[in-house]
């Protein structure tokens, strides 16, 4: 759907920490990927470019990325594909012109670097272009930053997790999101691979609606083929939020978009929040962090689980929350020291290796 407006419009805040954080992965992603022997060339796409340039002149995704690629890889001799697609054609003469005012000397030649910019729609194009650039068989990030006004096909992103060392990342407002979702019939089934589930959302309150749809999402992206996912709420001050969801079949991936997020510097006034958290606590404070959050995820998989060593609570953080492994042993006292939860040993001493479990009076309590 082309943009309702002008063209450039204004950054809001959490596209500026979205900004950073792909910032900082994609700086970590080429040289990764591009220095890596199994690989000879890797795809940069986006289906949703928007026009590259904001308002204030701020940089867009689409330069964002390719400014990674020139200052961390470009004296590497392999290929660097890029593909940017968007169905408005101000976008698309916009980022044409500013690709080349930002880099009037192209960071490679054309055959080492090739740049695709299509108008188009992304469900119709990306597929098909990725083709013509000779993109599959080899990694490809893809960035479906929608608005979640666009449906990604679910075909798509299947394709994707079945490529070689691929990865996605999908962004939209929710609130977009549940609108879309109440207002389309059976073809919305496809967004989440067919299943139905996500249609229970009708009979929840309002209050669960947004939370049960993103945890039906991001089980779709499971199913998908994505071995491992990263969601979570970009959240400004006035509580307006964006989803974004990664999936990658790499932990190494995983790794490093999670220490990408938790980089991202606290000035641009945005916290992020786990979908899964009961409470929908937003944390904004990245370098010391709040983690009652974690603490109540803890307590839900202890619950769930049964008595647990702290290493797996540790995966537990990195494989299903937005929280880091280290951030475990912080988040297990207050549960301790509340007498909500116990060391198998009866110490107080919480190490890698001890076991740890609810309480009696907890195990049936209603999580808060
Ligand atoms: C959120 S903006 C993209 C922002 C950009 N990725 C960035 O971060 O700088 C979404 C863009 O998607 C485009 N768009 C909306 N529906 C589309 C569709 N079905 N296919 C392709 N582009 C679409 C709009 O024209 C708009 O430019």
């Amino acid at each position: 759907m082309p943009v309702d407006g002008p063209v450039p419009w204004q950054l809001v805040e959490h596209t500026a920490a979205k900004h950073n954080i792909y910032r900082r992965y994609l700086h970590r992603w080429f040289p990764i990927i591009l220095s890596n022997d199994s690989w000879n060339e890797a795809t940069y796409a986006e289906g949703f470019s928007g026009p590259g340039i904001y308002a204030g002149g701020e940089d867009g995704s689409p330069i964002i990325a390719v400014r990674a690629f020139a200052e961390e890889v470009s004296n590497l001799s392999k290929k660097a594909n890029f593909l940017f697609i968007d169905d408005d054609q101000r976008c698309v003469t916009m980022l044409t012109d500013q690709l080349t005012r930002v880099f009037p000397q192209r960071p490679r030649n054309p055959g080492l670097m090739p740049v695709a910019v299509r108008k188009g729609k992304c469900e119709d194009l990306l597929e098909l272009e990725l083709g013509k650039l000779g993109a599959w068989g080899s990694p490809i990030l893809a960035v479906l930053d929608s608005w979640g006004n666009a449906p990604v096909p679910y075909g798509l992103l299947q394709r994707i997790a079945n490529n070689p060392g691929s990865e996605v990342i999908v962004t939209f407002k929710p609130q977009h999101f549940v609108r879309f979702v109440d207002d389309l019939g059976d073809a919305a089934d496809d967004v989440f691979g067919g299943d139905r589930t996500w249609r229970q959302a009708s009979v929840l309150p309002s209050s669960e609606k947004r939370q049960f749809i993103l945890t039906c999402y991001r089980n779709a992206l499971e199913t998908a083929g994505f071995r491992y996912l990263l969601d979570f709420e970009l959240v400004d001050r006035r509580g307006d939020t964006l989803y974004l969801v990664f999936g990658t079949n790499h932990r190494l991936g995983l790794e490093k978009m999670k220490d990408s997020l938790w980089e991202v510097d606290k000035v641009f006034g945005i916290g992020f929040r786990d979908p899964r958290d009961s409470q929908l606590e937003t944390l904004f404070e990245f370098t010391d962090p709040e983690l009652s959050p974690l603490s109540r995820l803890l307590r839900d998989r202890l619950r769930t689980h049964g008595p647990t060593r702290v290493e797996t609570l540790r995966k537990f953080a990195l494989f299903d929350t937005v929280f880091r492994p280290q951030h475990v042993i912080d988040a297990l006292p207050p549960l301790v020291h509340s007498g909500a939860a116990e060391l198998g040993d009866g110490t107080r001493q919480i190490r890698r290796g001890s076991v740890i479990q609810l309480t009696t009076n907890t195990q049936h309590a209603t999580p808060r």
